[in-house]
């Protein structure tokens, strides 16, 4: 006989942009969700409540999806009530150590995401406190992997995680939306046309990238020397493109520190 194992229950408080396609994604796997929000709203194949305390009752592990400065809020509730169910925070630049301060001694798991979760794409991290027990981490990696890969990494790692993973998809949108911008202002292309061609090309450079070749030999493959790309690449060498890049990434992991400065004042 084989005796499948129980999904875990899953309670969600912040059911906004990341918090519900975190739960869509678990309940087309077959999961539990309980959502939390302000205001009573309804959700398809979702138990939701305006109550936290009712979520937290009726949940195995808790993720919380909110804003950072309404930590302190929820800890007047979860800190009575959440006894051994681990908390999965979801908050970006709030570490281990804050929710343990805010929340009290209890099990934290810190993890991190990006919205392609919703399709099983996504790279998800996490990090656990000493109270994580393996069977917990077990539950925590089996409902990340609905999302897609997995890594534990080291905390302090964990904001250019953040960077790279959750925020690089409106960095990579907004670069994308640039070309497709140029594309019908400069190139005087149809924009509907344009955004086809480069989705097109950007999925064969990826598939092309995925392989041992590094991005420095792609570009060189295709930069013939006083060539169009050659003349186009000079241009984002002299307005120093890796450096804008640079200021990009730099300026996120700064609000990471002040995010987490606001978890911790609210
Ligand atoms: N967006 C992303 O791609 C992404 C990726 C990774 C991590 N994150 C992190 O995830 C968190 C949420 O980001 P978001 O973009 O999803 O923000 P959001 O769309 O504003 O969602 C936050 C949600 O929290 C709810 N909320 C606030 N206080 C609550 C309470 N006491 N009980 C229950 N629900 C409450 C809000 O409900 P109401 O609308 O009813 O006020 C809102 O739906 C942030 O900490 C962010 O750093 C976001």
């Amino acid at each position: 006989m084989i005796i499948m194992k129980a999904r875990k229950r899953i309670g969600i408080i912040g059911v906004g942009s990341i918090g519900s396609i975190i739960a869509k994604r678990l309940i087309s796997k077959g999961y539990k969700v309980f959502g939390s929000r302000k205001a009573a709203f309804k959700f398809k194949g979702m138990n939701t409540t305006t109550d936290n305390r009712y979520l937290i009752e009726n949940s195995d592990m808790i993720i919380i999806a909110t804003k950072q400065k309404d930590i302190k809020e929820l800890a007047h509730i979860l800190r009575p009530h959440i006894g051994q169910k681990p908390v999965l925070s979801l908050m970006a630049g709030v570490s281990i150590g804050q929710v343990e301060r805010i929340l009290g001694g209890t099990k934290v798991v810190r993890i991190m995401t990006n919205i392609a979760f919703g399709s099983g794409q996504a790279i998800s991290a996490f990090c656990c406190n000493k109270m994580v027990s393996a069977s917990d981490k077990a539950a925590v990696k089996a409902m990340l992997g609905t999302g897609g890969d997995i890594i534990e990494i080291e905390e302090k790692l964990m904001d250019s995680f953040t960077v790279l993973d959750s925020c690089a998809i409106a960095f990579y949108s907004t670069l994308l939306n640039s070309v497709n911008v140029s594309a019908s202002k400069t190139l005087h292309l149809d924009p509907r046309l344009a955004k086809w061609i480069i989705i097109s090309t950007m999925r064969a450079t990826l598939e092309k990238a995925s392989g041992p070749v590094t991005f420095e030999e792609m570009i060189r493959q295709v930069s013939t020397k006083g060539g169009m790309t050659s003349a186009g690449l000079k241009v984002f060498a002299e307005m120093d493109l890796y450096g804008v890049v640079d200021k990009a990434y730099e300026a996120a992991l700064k609000r990471g520190l002040a995010l987490s400065s606001i978890a911790e004042q609210s």
